[in-house]
């Protein structure tokens, strides 16, 4: 008998309401890797997790994780999970959908006592925005066992180190390498996220099965010029870093738009000193390129640095820049595809096969074994904001797809 309430998407909600509760901004919704709304959060996953009869804990690197056994103990797992670290005035979905909808299908599974051939493992990553130090998925990357010690050696705007801030939030970084998986012991890896675009809604149809990932590279940039008084320096003698960080930020524009599907983004910039009469002594600005084709990004990558010292050179200031990410493009798994797409089809979804310009824990998890996304229609494709929405019918699809996918690997009727 099919289900016409959507019951399981009220949980998955009821869940995502409940976790947007924790922010480190009141009146808005931030919670970077490792701070208190951060591991507020965590902890409110994990009581859900042993609530719920899970075997769960806070790993060494700040994720949270819990585990459900198969038909016998020591089963390789299937991963269900994403991530509850967000951006800076985020909206509550990118994240915690999908950790919202593995733990319900993860209870439904356990609640029906059904007998899979593998273990159900639930997680919820902490870093997988990267907002706060320069890392790549690290907390997904240390299950990988792609983490980078000299990672914990980055700093924050405050100049905390990730060993220090991870120390602090009850972590343990020399414990990081110990969490490495090995790919016998994981059957998968199943991400629900929100489509943060456009296609989902246009196509009017709740969920698509996602064909692959952006490759993406992000990059530390600085300028160096000369801070000195703006009313006295004549124009021509200036060294000025904003007006050379400007022209920088416009050839990125103008370089990005001429790669056939590439993006380029510069989404920070820094102004110091940053007051109103001195003229801007150093510019630190982030860089944010991203294309299907790798070769694509590594020569836009190329264009834009040399634009940039040429234009420093022009201007008589430095220019520096530090790449902390460079993660290639990745296909995700045929056979977790057809499944997800079976599952839809069964409930009388018709779900597109769309590519992904967000990158995701995904990425990393490919790396263990087969993983797949599913994408979740949102409203206006909006995200990274607070306007960012999905309705509880599609919440209810998606997790009802999850569950019948989970069933479907499993061999089991659905
Ligand atoms: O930036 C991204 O693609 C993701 O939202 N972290
Ligand atoms: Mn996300
Ligand atoms: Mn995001």
């Amino acid at each position: 008998m099919t289900e016409t309430t959507p019951r399981l998407g009220a949980r998955v909600m009821a869940l995502i309401d409940d976790l947007a509760r924790h922010t480190d901004e009141p009146g808005r919704l931030t919670r970077l890797y490792l701070s208190p709304a951060h591991r507020a959060t965590a902890e409110a996953v994990l009581g859900l997790m042993r609530e719920a009869g899970f075997a769960a804990r806070i790993d060494a690197a700040g994720s949270v994780v819990g585990r459900i056994e198969g038909r016998e103990p020591g089963l390789p797992a299937l991963v269900l999970g994403s991530h509850i670290d967000s951006v800076v005035d985020a909206g509550r979905y990118d994240g915690p959908l999908g950790v919202a909808a593995g733990l319900v299908v993860a209870q439904e599974i356990r609640a029906r006592g059904l007998p899979l051939p593998f273990a159900l493992e639930v997680v919820a990553f902490g870093d997988e925005e990267n907002v706060r130090f320069p890392t790549s998925l690290s907390t997904s990357k240390a299950w990988a066992g792609q983490y980078r010690m000299e990672w914990l050696e980055g700093r924050d705007a405050a100049g905390t180190t990730l060993r220090e801030a991870l120390a602090a939030f009850g972590g343990d970084p020399d414990g990081i390498p110990a969490l490495a998986r090995r790919p016998d012991e994981i059957a998968g890896y199943l991400e629900i996220h929100i489509e943060q675009g456009p296609a989902l809604e246009a196509a009017a149809q709740p969920v698509g099965v996602v064909s692959g990932i952006v490759g993406l590279t992000r990059a530390r940039c600085s300028v160096t010029g000369e801070a000195n008084h703006a009313g006295t320096v004549p124009m021509g003698l200036r060294r000025d870093a904003l007006a050379a960080a400007a022209e920088m930020a416009l050839a990125v524009e103008r370089l990005g738009e001429a790669v056939p599907g590439a993006v380029a983004t510069v989404g920070s910039l820094t102004v110091v000193p940053g007051a109103v009469n001195v003229i801007p002594g150093r510019v630190d600005f982030s860089l944010d390129l991203r294309a299907p084709d790798d070769a694509d990004r590594a020569g836009l990558f190329q264009a834009i640095q040399a634009e940039c010292r040429a234009i420093a050179q022009r201007r008589l200031v430095g220019f520096s820049s530090e790449t902390f990410m460079d993660n290639p493009a990745v296909a995700l798994d045929p056979g977790f595809q057809a499944a997800l797409d079976r599952a839809a089809r069964r409930l009388g979804h018709a779900p597109l096969l769309l590519p992904s310009g967000a990158t995701h824990d995904a990425v990393a998890m490919a790396a263990l074994g087969a993983s797949a996304m599913l994408f979740v229609r949102c409203r206006g494709g909006i995200s990274h904001n607070p306007a960012e929405s999905i309705t509880l019918e599609d919440a209810d699809a998606a997790t009802r797809v999850l569950l019948g996918t989970v069933l479907d690997l499993a061999g089991l009727p659905h």
